[in-house]
């Protein structure tokens, strides 16, 4: 499917910001040229997901659609039991609802914001255990996305492990620059989750991004392909948390899948309450076929290696024109460091959000700023994500963004911060819907 874009006039750009509140969540898509947003249910589903769209069986039990999506993930993903939900975070809810109690901690490599906010929501604390090489912008680590076991081993033996009971794994790891978990480092924290009694719970909504650059890095995988690396990592969790919208190719969807009896019976009914009878799980059933299809081309050969390329070229383009870029280059996305972009501009003042504005100003480019705004008082790098569609743009849309990257960086010093007007009750997720505006 085709859509026409639109870069609306310089003095259009510069009112919609200030009537975005300087959010450009706010802002109307029609006003946006490249959208950078997210790669979240963004992307462009392939012609036999199409089909599947036209064949997709509504009834409310036991529907054709339900039967395909199981068989997508006992293959691609090699899981029995599977409970739809309507995206990654009503999956997120009746997991960690199941798995959680008050007072809890989840460990993770780095919990993304909405993960974060359902462990809160159960009244525990989400405790992060990253690489030390995570945010170290000097390293050029193939798996800076991995799980610190030292670290989780550390906050166990201070804190005993009895209030650990779920240890989780997100890859790709999003909040950390969308860098790659390796499969040995999988094997490590599936140990350790073992060790000290934890249900293992991989995050795999970028599962397929991950394996492609497991076959590209790490040596025993030299030889596999994308789905034969997909299935050995994936093998190794108790359950998985799934958001469609990124690997599984669609524009809305997710899930839980366990071979564990006990939780999937209990996430099964949880699933009932929020989200659906277990075999629609608040999507239509449409959407549940273009998802069985989905997760199956996301492990065909040729089609990470194309988009994770499509990402890289973003990424090295702007390195080339000194832009100082996340390196090694994220796989749905490249990370620039707003820190080092606007060092002129404190952290109280939200650089990152300062060049994402800057940006649209710019280029009509949407990105998102993951620093401040989004985690508040972290100790954490300033950075701009700019998340790449899958399937989406093409070469020209990409020199755009980098032209536009590029002019915003020449008038760096320009550049002033931002203070806020307005913000919502739960900081976990404040920059959905936060207002600012410019420093005098
Ligand atoms: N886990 C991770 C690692 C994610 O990146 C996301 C969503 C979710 C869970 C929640 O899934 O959106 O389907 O409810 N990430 C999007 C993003 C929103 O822009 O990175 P969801």
């Amino acid at each position: 499917m085709v859509e026409r874009i639109h870069l609306p006039a310089r003095e259009e750009r510069e009112r919609n910001l200030a009537e975005a509140g300087y959010n450009v969540f706010n802002l109307d898509a029609r006003d946006v040229f490249v959208d950078l947003l997210t790669d979240s249910g963004t992307g462009t589903m392939s012609d036999s997901q199409w089909a599947a769209l036209m064949t997709g069986d509504e009834s409310y039990a036991g529907s054709d659609s339900f039967a395909e999506l199981e068989s997508a993930v006992a293959d691609v993903m090699g899981f029995s039991n599977v409970v739809p939900a309507h995206q990654g975070r009503g999956a997120e809810n009746i997991l960690y609802t199941a798995l959680l109690d008050d007072g809890d901690v989840a460990l993770n490599n780095t919990h993304f914001d909405t993960t974060r906010a359902h462990v809160a929501n159960q009244g525990a604390e989400a405790v992060d255990c990253p690489a030390d090489t995570a945010h170290d912008p000097d390293v050029d680590g193939a798996f800076k996305g991995n799980f610190s076991i030292e670290k989780a081993r550390a906050y166990v033996d201070e804190h005993g492990a009895d209030s650990v009971p779920v240890v989780i794994l997100t890859i790709t790891n999003n909040s950390a620059a969308g860098q790659p978990v390796s499969v040995e480092n999988t094997r490590r924290a599936a140990e350790f989750a073992e060790e000290i009694d934890a249900t293992f719970v991989l995050d795999a909504c970028r599962f397929a991004e991950n394996a492609y650059f497991v076959t590209e890095r790490e040596p025993e995988f030299a030889d596999a392909t994308v789905a034969e690396v997909a299935r050995e990592q994936l093998s190794y969790a108790d359950a998985l948390v799934m958001s469609g919208k990124k690997d599984g190719l669609v524009n809305i969807g997710g899930f839980v899948a366990t071979d564990d009896d006990a939780l999937y019976e209990q996430v099964k009914q949880l699933g009932i309450l929020y989200e659906g009878f277990p075999t629609y799980g608040g999507m239509a059933g449409r959407d549940v076929a273009a998802m069985a299809v989905g997760l199956r081309e996301a492990v065909e050969p040729g089609y990470t290696e194309d988009r994770i390329q499509q990402v890289q070229a973003l990424g090295d383009a702007l390195a080339a024109r000194g832009v100082p870029v996340f390196e090694p280059v994220g796989g749905h996305a490249v990370y620039l460091h707003a820190d080092e972009f606007l060092p002129h501009v404190d952290r109280e003042a939200f650089p990152g959000q300062a060049l994402v504005c800057e940006l649209y100003r710019e280029g009509g480019v949407r990105a998102v700023e993951l620093g401040e705004l989004a985690f508040p008082g972290a100790d954490r790098p300033e950075l701009v994500r700019m998340a790449v569609p899958r399937r989406t743009y093409h070469k020209e849309h990409v020199e755009h963004v980098v032209d536009t990257v590029a002019a915003v960086h020449d008038r760096r010093e320009e550049i002033t911060g931002l203070e806020l007007v307005d913000e919502p009750a739960m900081p976990e997720i404040r920059h959905f819907t936060a207002e600012l505006q410019p420093l005098e």
